[in-house]
């Protein structure tokens, strides 16, 4: 394990759809010793469908390939890091462009990175066609305290 973080997992699995569950609720399961709350867990798996979604559908096309996620946590921030060896991305900054999509046809609504990039705190595309593409994303889970001032302050404007 890399002495820079507190802990570290790594997950390899063939690219069918049914494991896309997996993936989520596997990352949800690792990043709750962070204590997150039930909205933060769930952003954190919807943002892990997106790029698990996108490396079956995008990067191998339905062919069958290998889906590799690494997560670390570090204090109070999991990072997340999805990648396939599949057909890689020509033009990353039009790919992550809003509404953007090259298979309109099979209902995608070009909106998997905008909500990566919404719902995580980062998130970074590395590609090269032909070879892969690699998505790492972070989110910093709020402390305790943070979560019961805003409660506070919630509570207090009502
Ligand atoms: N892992 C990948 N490998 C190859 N191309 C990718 C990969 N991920 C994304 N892309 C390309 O980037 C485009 C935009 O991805 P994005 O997730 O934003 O939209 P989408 O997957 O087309 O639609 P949606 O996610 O809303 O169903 C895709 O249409 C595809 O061309
Ligand atoms: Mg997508």
């Amino acid at each position: 394990m890399n002495e820079h973080f507190d802990n570290e997992m790594k997950l390899e699995f063939v690219s069918k759809s049914v494991n896309e569950a997996f993936a989520r609720i596997s990352i949800a399961a690792f990043a709750s010793q962070l204590d997150p709350t039930i909205e933060e867990l769930s952003d954190i798996k919807t943002a892990v469908s997106e790029a698990v979604t996108n490396c079956i559908i995008h990067g191998y096309e339905n062919s069958l390939g290998i889906v590799k996620i690494v997560a670390k946590l570090k204090g109070k921030e999991i990072t997340i890091e999805i990648s396939d060896e599949g057909k890689g991305i020509e033009n990353i900054d039009i790919a992550k462009e809003p509404l953007y999509t090259t298979k309109p046809d099979l209902e995608r609504s070009g909106m998997g990175f905008t909500i990566m990039e919404n719902f995580m705190d980062s998130m970074k595309v590395e590609s090269i066609v032909g070879l892969g593409t690699k998505v790492t994303m972070t989110k910093i889970i709020k402390e305790q305290i943070k979560k019961d001032e805003d409660e506070m302050k919630e509570f207090i404007n009502c």
